[in-house]
């Protein structure tokens, strides 16, 4: 088995997935509490660390600027220092154009401590446009110019000042961006329409660790008192609660049962509820939540996918297959990205009845409702699924497509499969740890 993006796996279906899978650091959290680090000079030390791939493109694009990053020789932990920090060269930020979202994140932190950030041009997942017109205008608005340099942004800032912003949507992006220039500005900012993800709240917490005055309001308003200095931190990552709701939806549609360890249930709420209503059963421990499917039937459900405290639109893919194996008809209205059922004639392939539309299914308007996007999904089930040569689009459709493999009668070929194990940590290990029949 090898990291690359284009590798491929077999995999052959019709095995309930056993067992126990552990899961560590979010990989949506831990690169944002590394960029964290930027904003002292102080060392930082972070653990519960996966081994994922923004995980090494932000120690790299640290190193880049003259900060260290250290590991603990079992990977799980690190410390960060930027005493140093310098401008990065030209040719490092070529190294790491289209890579990674994260980059955009340094914006404030680089602004506070150099006066001026190059940024690459982001990568990330290709689920639909994914604009950072929220970002920029926050950061001008606080005293940042930016302009635009082949594919890349580059700002400055004589001094950043706190003031009054409005999301025009509660983007986790956005809002982090705006926390993690804040804390320094000179002044207060107030954010509203902000996203108050478990993840954010942790990095409000990590942030507090360092000496920042944030309150998180009623009604989606954060407001960020600004101050002088920071200082480092010590801080353990939460646990990936994407990666908890993938293998959930794994054990259901095998009609397996996997217990996963540090899986919790504060972050999962919204999740748990949807999975016990089609019949997902589990069981909670201080140790992790042991996932199945209970009395053999899956059942159907109407889902919206929202931001937090909603059902997240990470755990839509996963869950739209399990839904799959649901006696009934399964409808999922996707109002957070605008192209996110791109994977489902794939899953249409293997056997799956999924049919889009452009239509707000499922009894609420989204922004997306007077537009053209086909972002709402009518799942006829229970349909038998066969093996199928399948490519691997994103991520989260990515663990989709396993899924339907593992249920699947016969021999799948899933490629692309390295695009899995940007998120997933140790993704072939746990596979075969549930007993899946696995090949690369
Ligand atoms: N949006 C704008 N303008 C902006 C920013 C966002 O219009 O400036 C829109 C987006 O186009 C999208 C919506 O707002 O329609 C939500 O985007 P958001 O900014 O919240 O997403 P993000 O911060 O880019 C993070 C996660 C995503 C996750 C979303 C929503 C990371 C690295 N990525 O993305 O995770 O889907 O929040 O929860 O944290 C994944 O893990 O597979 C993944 C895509």
């Amino acid at each position: 088995m090898t990291t690359d993006s284009n590798q491929s796996i077999k995999i052959k279906g019709g095995k309930p997935l056993k067992g126990e899978i552990t899961i560590r650091g979010a990989k949506n959290s831990i690169p944002k509490n590394m960029v964290a680090a930027l904003l002292t000079d102080e060392p930082c030390q972070l653990s519960n660390i996966s081994n994922i791939e923004d995980v090494r493109i932000v120690s790299e694009m640290v190193e880049a600027l003259g900060g260290e990053v250290k590991f603990s020789d079992n990977k799980e932990s690190l410390k960060i220092s930027t005493q140093n920090l310098h401008e990065i060269q030209k040719e490092n930020v070529d190294k790491f154009i289209g890579k990674s979202r994260i980059p955009v994140l340094f914006c404030g932190p680089l602004l506070h401590r150099l006066g001026k950030a190059v940024i690459p041009q982001l990568g990330g997942c290709n689920i639909g446009p994914r604009p950072i017109n929220f970002h920029l205008d926050a950061l001008k608005k606080m005293g940042a110019q930016v302009r635009e340099e082949g594919c890349n942004l580059h700002l400055s800032a004589k001094k950043l000042t706190g003031c009054k912003i409005n999301l025009g949507y509660p983007s986790v992006g956005a809002t982090e961006q705006v926390l993690l220039t804040a804390v320094l500005a000179e002044g207060v900012t107030e954010l509203s329409n902000a996203a108050i993800e478990p993840e954010i709240l942790d990095l409000i917490c990590l942030l507090q660790k360092m000496g920042a005055i944030i309150s998180v309001d009623t009604d989606r308003v954060i407001t960020i008192n600004g101050v002088k200095k920071l200082h480092g931190f010590e801080h353990t990552a939460i646990p990936d609660r994407l990666e908890a709701a993938s293998w959930a939806c794994a054990a259901a549609a095998t009609g397996g049962k996997i217990f996963i360890k540090n899986a919790q249930q504060i972050d999962m709420l919204t999740f748990l509820n949807k999975f016990r209503q089609i019949g997902g059963g589990f069981e909670i421990s201080d140790e992790g939540i042991t996932f199945w499917r209970e009395n053999g039937h899956l059942l159907p459900i109407a889902i919206e996918t929202d931001v937090h405290p909603g059902f997240m639109t990470d755990w839509q893919q996963p869950f739209t297959i399990t839904l799959t194996q649901a006696h009934g008809v399964s409808i999922i209205h996707e109002t957070v990205y605008e192209e996110r059922f791109g994977y489902v004639n794939a899953l249409n392939q293997m056997g799956a009845q999924i049919q889009l539309y452009k239509d707000c299914l499922g009894g609420k308007v989204c922004r997306f409702g007077q537009k053209n996007h086909l972002h709402s999904a009518v799942i006829a089930g229970a349909t038998p699924l066969k093996g199928a040569r399948v490519t691997i689009p994103d991520l989260r459709a990515g663990f989709s497509y396993v899924i339907a493999a593992l249920v699947a009668e016969g021999e799948s070929t899933i490629e692309n499969i390295g695009i899995i194990k940007r998120g997933y940590e140790n993704f072939m290990e746990k596979l075969v740890a549930v007993g899946a029949d696995i090949e690369n």
